[in-house]
C-alpha cells in the first residue's frame, strides 16, 4: 500500500483514538449527556447547571443567555459574569465597582453592588482584596459571617494628585483591607466627606471594588478614570451545603462520588469533593472520577506505537527511496553460482559499529560525504561511507552500481560488502584498507622515501590493472570517472586498491560514448570530456595519466604557485617536456634509485596517457601491459654506472620524443612506443 496513505490513516486512527480518551474523561463534567456542558468559552462543571434537571439546586443555576449582540451566549450566575468555573472549588466572576460621584454643583449618582445569590458563595480571603480609591472616601464592605451582620472598610484622601504614588502608601489616594474568611451575602458602597468638593478637578468619584489581588496595581489614572458601570475580576469559593464533612456524609443529600474523597472548605461552611489519587474528573458525579492512569497509559502507549510504526514507515520508504527492492531483486537473481554477494546492513548494525557515528570514527572527509571506521560484531574491521543525497532518480543507477561493484571481485579494487538503505542517504560498507592513500604518501607524509621507485612502479601497474579490468572485465563497462592519487588506497604492504565509484558511470552495452554533466576532480579532469561532455573509458586514462605525473614528480597537481598556464601538473610537466629539462622537474631519489631504461619508458606512458585527444590515447589495457613489462625488465642500476651527465643526456632524448608527440609529429613517435601503443 502506498506510504502516504498507511501513514494518514495510522496518524487519524492515533487523533481518533486520543480525542476518545480525552472525551471519555471530559464528559463527565456535566450530570449527564443532555446537560450542557460549556456555555461559550466557559466549562460547566456539575453542581452546576444550566437546566433545572442538570444543577444540583437553583443557586447553582447559569443563566446562560444570548449576548446583546446576540452571538455568544453568555454565563450569568445571578446578576454576576462567570469568567471561568473551576471543579476544585472557586468561580471567577467580573464584579461591579461602586461608585459615589459628583460634578460642580454637588452630587450626581452612586450605586452600591451586591451578590444576589449569596449563600453557598464566599469571598476567597486568600485569591481577593477590597480597595478604595478616591481622595475624598470611606468605603465600607457589609456581609454576613457565621450568620451575623459584618463590616470592614478603609478610609482614603489627598489633597492633590502630586500627594499620590502609584502602587504605594495605601491611605493616599487609595486604600485596600484584607478579607477574612468567611464573607458571604456581600454588598459594598463608597461615601464622600466633603462632595469632593476640594479634589473634584482631578477626582470626582469615590470607588470602591472587590478584586483579584494577583491582577490590580493601583495607579493615579483611576482616580479620574473609575466609572460606576465598569468591572473588575474577583474569585468566590463555592462548598455544598453548611456542614462539614463528617456531618454531611451521613446524610442523604451527600454528593461526592465513587473514588473521590470529601473534605472540609477552608473558607466558610460546607465541604468538596477531590478524586482519589491515579484519579481524574468530576468528583460531584456519581461515576465522575475515572483512572487517569489507565487513560495516560493508553494514550502513552498509543504514541508509542504510533511512533515505532512512523519509523519503522520511514526506514521502508527510505529503503524503497534508495532502490531497495530493485537491489533485492537483483540480489536475488546474482545469488545464483555467486558466494560473494553484497550484504544488505540494518541502519542499527552500522550504527553500532560506528558508535553512533562518532567523529573519533572519522576517517576520512571530502566533496563525497564522511567515511568512518566501523567494527562489525563479528570483529571485521570495515569502512563506512556515508554518501551526500541521492536523489530518488539516481537510485535506480546507484543500485546497478552497487550490485556490479558486489560482483568485482579483483585484488586492486576495494570491496563492497554491503550496504544500508534505511537511511536517508545510503550507506556503504567497503573492506576497510589501513594504509590510507597514495595521495598522503606522495604529498604528506614527510619522507617521501616511503615509496621507493619499485613501489611506485607497482602501485601503477596494480591501478593500470585495476581500470583496465574495470573497462574491459566487467559488463558493462565501468568509468570509473575519478580516478586520483586519493582514490588509491594502500594496503598493509602497499598493494594498491583502486576506491570511490561515488561518481562512476555504467556505459550502456550499445553506446560507446556516454554524455554526461562533467564531474571529476579539477586537475585530472580530461580536457576533451571539459569541453565534449561526452564521456568514454579515454577520461579514465587521461587522469590515471596524471597520477602517473604525481608519481614521478611528487608535485601538487594543482598549484597557485605555478604560472598560470602551468598550474595543472599536466601542463606544468609536458612544458618541462618541451623545454628539455625533465630532469629537473622529477623527484630526487627516483631518479637516485630509478633505471634510466624505466624511467625514460615510464615518461613515455604518461606523455601518451595524457594526449588531448582521448583516441590519441592508449587503452588501460595497452598501459597495464607496458607496465607490467617495465616491472619485469631487468634492472639496470643507473646512477651507480653512469655519470650524471650522462643522466641528463638520456633524459633529453626521452624528452625529445615526448615532446615531438606533444606538437603533433606522431611519425616521429618511437617505435618502442607504436609497437606498445598501437
Ligand atoms: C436569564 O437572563 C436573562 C437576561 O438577563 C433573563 O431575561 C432571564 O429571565 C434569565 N433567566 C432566568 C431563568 O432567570
Ligand atoms: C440565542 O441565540 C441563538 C442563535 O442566535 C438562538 O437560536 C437561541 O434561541 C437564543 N437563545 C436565547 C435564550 O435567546
Ligand atoms: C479555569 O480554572 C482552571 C482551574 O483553576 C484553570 O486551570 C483554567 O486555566 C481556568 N481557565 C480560564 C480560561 O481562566
Ligand atoms: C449634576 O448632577 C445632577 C444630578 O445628576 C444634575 O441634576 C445637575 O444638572 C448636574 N450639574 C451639572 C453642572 O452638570
Ligand atoms: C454634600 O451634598 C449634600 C447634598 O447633595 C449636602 O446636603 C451636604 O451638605 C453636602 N456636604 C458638604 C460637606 O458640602
Ligand atoms: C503589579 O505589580 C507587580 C510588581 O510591580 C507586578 O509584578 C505585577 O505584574 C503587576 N500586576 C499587574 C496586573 O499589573
Ligand atoms: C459605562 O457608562 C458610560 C456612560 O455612562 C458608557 O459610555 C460606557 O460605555 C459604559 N461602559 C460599559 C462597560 O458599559
Ligand atoms: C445553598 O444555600 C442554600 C441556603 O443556605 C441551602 O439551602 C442550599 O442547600 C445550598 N445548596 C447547596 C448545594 O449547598
Ligand atoms: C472506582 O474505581 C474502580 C477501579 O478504577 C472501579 O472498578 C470502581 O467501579 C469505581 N467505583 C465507582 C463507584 O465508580
Ligand atoms: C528475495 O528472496 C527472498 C528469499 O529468498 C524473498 O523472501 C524475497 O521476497 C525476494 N525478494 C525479491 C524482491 O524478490
Amino acid at each position: 500500500m502506498d506510504f502516504y496513505r498507511i501513514l494518514i490513516q495510522v496518524t487519524w486512527t492515533g487523533v481518533i483514538l486520543a480525542e476518545m480518551v480525552t472525551a471519555a474523561v471530559a464528559a463527565q463534567l456535566a450530570k449527564r449527556n443532555t446537560c450542557q456542558d460549556r456555555c461559550g468559552d466557559v466549562g460547566i462543571p456539575y453542581p452546576f447547571g444550566t437546566t433545572k434537571d442538570c444543577y444540583l439546586d437553583e443557586y447553582f443555576f447559569i443563566n446562560c443567555t444570548n449576548s446583546s449582540n446576540g452571538r455568544n451566549p453568555l454565563p450569568y450566575l445571578g446578576n454576576v459574569f462567570v469568567k471561568n468555573i473551576s471543579i476544585h472549588g472557586q468561580l471567577d466572576i467580573l464584579m461591579y465597582i461602586a461608585n459615589d460621584c459628583y460634578n460642580k454643583t454637588g452630587f450626581q449618582s452612586s450605586n452600591r453592588p451586591s451578590l444576589r445569590i449569596p449563600d453557598n458563595f464566599t469571598i476567597s480571603n486568600t485569591l481577593n482584596k477590597f480597595v478604595a480609591v478616591g481622595c475624598d472616601t470611606e468605603a465600607i464592605l457589609t456581609a454576613t459571617r457565621n450568620s451575623k451582620l459584618f463590616y470592614l472598610g478603609c478610609v482614603s484622601t489627598c489633597e492633590s494628585i502630586s500627594d499620590v504614588i502609584d502602587g504605594s502608601c495605601s491611605g493616599i489616594g487609595w486604600c485596600e483591607v484584607e478579607i477574612p474568611k468567611g464573607l458571604k451575602k456581600f454588598s459594598f458602597g463608597s461615601n464622600s466627606f466633603w462632595n469632593h468638593t476640594r479634589v473634584w478637578s482631578f477626582n470626582p468619584c469615590s470607588s470602591a471594588f472587590v478584586v483579584r489581588k494577583d491582577l490590580f496595581n493601583f495607579s493615579s489614572e483611576y482616580l479620574s478614570s473609575l466609572r460606576y458601570n465598569e468591572t473588575v475580576p474577583m474569585v468566590l469559593d463555592w462548598a455544598i451545603g453548611n456542614e462539614p464533612c463528617e456531618y454531611a456524609q451521613t446524610k442523604s443529600g451527600y454528593v461526592c462520588g465513587g473514588n473521590s474523597t470529601c473534605y472540609d472548605s477552608d473558607n466558610g461552611n460546607g465541604y468538596r469533593c477531590r478524586c482519589n489519587e491515579g484519579y481524574d474528573g468530576n468528583p460531584y458525579l456519581h461515576d465522575g472520577c475515572q483512572g487517569i492512569i489507565a487513560a495516560l497509559l493508553c494514550t502513552s502507549w498509543l504514541y508509542l506505537v504510533l511512533e515505532r510504526r512512523k519509523l519503522i514507515k520511514l526506514k521502508e520508504k527510505y529503503f524503497q527511496q534508495n532502490g531497495g527492492l530493485i537491489l533485492e531483486q537483483r540480489l536475488n537473481k546474482s545469488q545464483r553460482g555467486s558466494h560473494e554477494t553484497v550484504k544488505i546492513f540494518t541502519a542499527e548494525e552500522l550504527k553500532k559499529a560506528t558508535k553512533k557515528y562518532d567523529e573519533s570514527r572519522i576517517i576520512g572527509r571530502g566533496g563525497f560525504g564522511v567515511v568512518y571506521k566501523g567494527f562489525l560484531s563479528d570483529n571485521r574491521i570495515v569502512a563506512i561511507k556515508k554518501s551526500k543525497t541521492v536523489d530518488e532518480r539516481q537510485a535506480e543507477q546507484f543500485i546497478n552500481e552497487v550490485v556490479v561493484l558486489s560482483q568485482i571481485n579483483h585484488r586492486h579494487i576495494v570491496r563492497l560488502l554491503g550496504c544500508c538503505l534505511e537511511t536517508q542517504v545510503p550507506l556503504l560498507v567497503y573492506e576497510f584498507v589501513p594504509k590510507g592513500t597514495l595521495f598522503q604518501y606522495i604529498h604528506q607524509h614527510s619522507s617521501i622515501s616511503t615509496l621507493p621507485w619499485e613501489i611506485r612502479l607497482r602501485i601503477a601497474t596494480e591501478t593500470a590493472e585495476a581500470l583496465w579490468y574495470l573497462h574491459s572485465a566487467a559488463s558493462p563497462p565501468i568509468i570509473h570517472r575519478d580516478v586520483k592519487s586519493s582514490n588509491i588506497l594502500l594496503d598493509d604492504d602497499f598493494t594498491a586498491k583502486v576506491s570511490d565509484f561515488g561518481t562512476s558511470r555504467l556505459v550502456p552495452q550499445d553506446e560507446k560514448l556516454l554524455a554526461t554533466v562533467v564531474q571529476g576532480t579539477l586537475g585530472y579532469l580530461d580536457p576533451e570530456y571539459l569541453q565534449t561532455n561526452q564521456l568514454t573509458e579515454k577520461s579514465d586514462v587521461y587522469s590515471f595519466g596524471v597520477v602517473l605525473v604525481e608519481l614521478l614528480t611528487g608535485k601538487n597537481v594543482l598549484s597557485s604557485i605555478r604560472p598560470e598556464e602551468e598550474r595543472s601538473l599536466a601542463a606544468h610537466f609536458l612544458s618541462f617536456l618541451k623545454k628539455h629539462r625533465l630532469f629537473e622537474i622529477l623527484e630526487n631519489h627516483i631518479v637516485a634509485e630509478g633505471n634510466e631504461e624505466q624511467i625514460k619508458e615510464f615518461v613515455e606512458i604518461a606523455t601518451s596517457c595524457l594526449e588531448v585527444k582521448g583516441e590519441e590515447r592508449p587503452t588501460m589495457k595497452e598501459v597495464a601491459i607496458r607496465l607490467d613489462g617495465l616491472r619485469k625488465r631487468k634492472k639496470h642500476p643507473w646512477v651507480n654506472v653512469q655519470s650524471h651527465a650522462v643522466v641528463t643526456e638520456n633524459l633529453l632524448a626521452a624528452t625529445c620524443v615526448a615532446s615531438a608527440e606533444i606538437a603533433g609529429y606522431d611519425s616521429m613517435g618511437p617505435v618502442t612506443l607504436i609497437e606498445y601503443g598501437r
